[in-house]
């Protein structure tokens, strides 16, 4: 087991700690980007309510229903459907870098393509978390274009919560969505970007700095 991470059963044991419990849910698809890019897997995140990028879910009391009935419940409330989540859908628990204890807890489900389009469909016209908790759910582009910097390169260059990010790549290897050689160049040009977002912002600050001063 990897360092900071504990099983399901030890997680529960935890007297104090606050529980999250967050789903990737994906699907394969046949479809293609301009008719000629391969999509080949829908893997759903979403943008939160705090600009991170993250996976659905939240926080789940283990002392009133179980992880995965409250993670199911927090699906309802951020994606407006019912999705039944199973002990066997889990894949991690472990601690999150936050100052209160708390222990975030990642399952795994796979859907087909149809009830993933539904699931988009309901999470932005019935789930009452739209346009509060949750801006809006996306779908992470697997493929590289414009020269590999566009696709999941840009994508990774974003900023997400928590371990999210690790937890998709991981998850992209593990389920074999992606190979290691096309993760490692998706990751080597996402550095690439995140240089040139810190000059982007070095430079608009200056910017905003002369602005303010003439006001
Ligand atoms: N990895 C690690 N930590 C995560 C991850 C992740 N992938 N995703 C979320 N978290 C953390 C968040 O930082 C948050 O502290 O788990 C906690 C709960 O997850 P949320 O999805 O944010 O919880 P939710 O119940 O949907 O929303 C409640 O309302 O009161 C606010 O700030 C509060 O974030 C909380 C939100
Ligand atoms: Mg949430």
């Amino acid at each position: 087991m990897a360092s900071g991470q504990l099983s399901r059963a030890e997680a529960l044991a935890c007297s104090g700690c606050r529980h999250a419990c967050h789903v990737m849910l994906y699907s394969d698809t046949k479809t293609q980007l301009f008719g000629r890019i391969p999509i080949k897997h829908i893997v759903l995140m979403q943008m939160r309510f705090d600009g991170l990028l993250g996976f659905p879910g939240g926080l789940v009391d283990p002392a009133e229903e179980s992880l995965e009935a409250g993670l199911s419940r927090e699906l309802l409330e951020e994606l407006g459907v019912t999705l039944p989540v199973s002990v066997e859908e889990h894949v991690e628990s472990c601690y999150a870098p936050t100052t209160s204890p708390l222990i975030t807890h990642f399952y795994r489900k796979k859907l087909d393509e149809e009830r993933i389009r539904e699931v988009e469909r309901a999470a932005a016209s019935t789930a009452t978390d739209h346009g509060q908790e949750v801006l809006g759910m996306v779908r992470v582009p697997l493929y590289s274009v414009k020269g590999e910097e566009g696709g999941l390169a840009a994508f990774l260059s974003h900023s997400f919560i928590g371990i999210a990010r690790s937890q998709l790549l991981d998850s992209l290897l593990c389920l074999g969505l992606l190979s290691p050689g096309e993760l490692h160049k998706a990751l080597t040009h996402a550095l690439k970007i995140h240089t040139h977002s810190t000059e982007d912002l070095k430079a608009a600050l200056t910017l905003t700095e002369a602005k303010r001063k003439h006001t």
